[in-house]
């Protein structure tokens, strides 16, 4: 059984058929084919799958695609403004916050909802507000300093 689904990825309107089970990050991954948001755990714990729907930071695989009928979802992919880098994602490469970079779209679609919440955040601001995605390569230190000065920039 597959019920309608009407939604808006990336600024696109699209309308699909999709079963009711079916997890947001399965269907931005394999039925909009947008790769770019990865699924690092089955516990609801790593953050990987992080996109924004209605502009609010959600862990995609926590959340139906049914869910999202009628909404806005912004993927990693949509951030970047042709060739101009998100100021995030700029920072992020300026910072060397990254490494092997599996962690990386969903850290980077956090910190976005965390600065259109916080605009002026104290590094504990930040890692409070990032403790909801796991990296198991950067130590942490880089992520942070990519975030102020991402905020920073985009004062
Ligand atoms: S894949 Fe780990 S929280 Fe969604
Ligand atoms: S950069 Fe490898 S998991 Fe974060």
């Amino acid at each position: 059984m597959t019920v309608p689904l009407q939604i808006q990825v990336n600024g696109v309107p699209r309308a699909d058929e999709v079963e009711p089970r079916l997890l947001l990050v399965h269907y931005l991954r394999d039925v909009v084919g947008l790769t770019g948001t990865n699924v690092g755990c089955d516990t609801s714990s790593c953050g990987a799958c992080t996109v924004l729907l209605d502009g609010e930071s959600v862990k995609s695989c926590t959340v139906l695609a049914v869910q999202a009928d009628g909404c806005s979802v912004t993927t990693i992919e949509g951030l970047a403004c042709g060739d101009q880098l998100h100021p995030v994602q700029r920072a992020f490469h300026e910072e060397h916050g990254l490494q092997c970079g599996f962690c990386t779209p969903g850290m980077i679609m956090a910190a976005v909802s965390l600065l259109c919440e916080t605009p002026e955040p104290t590094e504990e601001d930040v890692r409070r507000g990032l403790e909801g995605n796991l990296c198991r390569c950067t130590g942490y230190h880089n992520i942070v300093a990519a975030v102020l000065r991402a905020a920073k920039e985009q004062r």
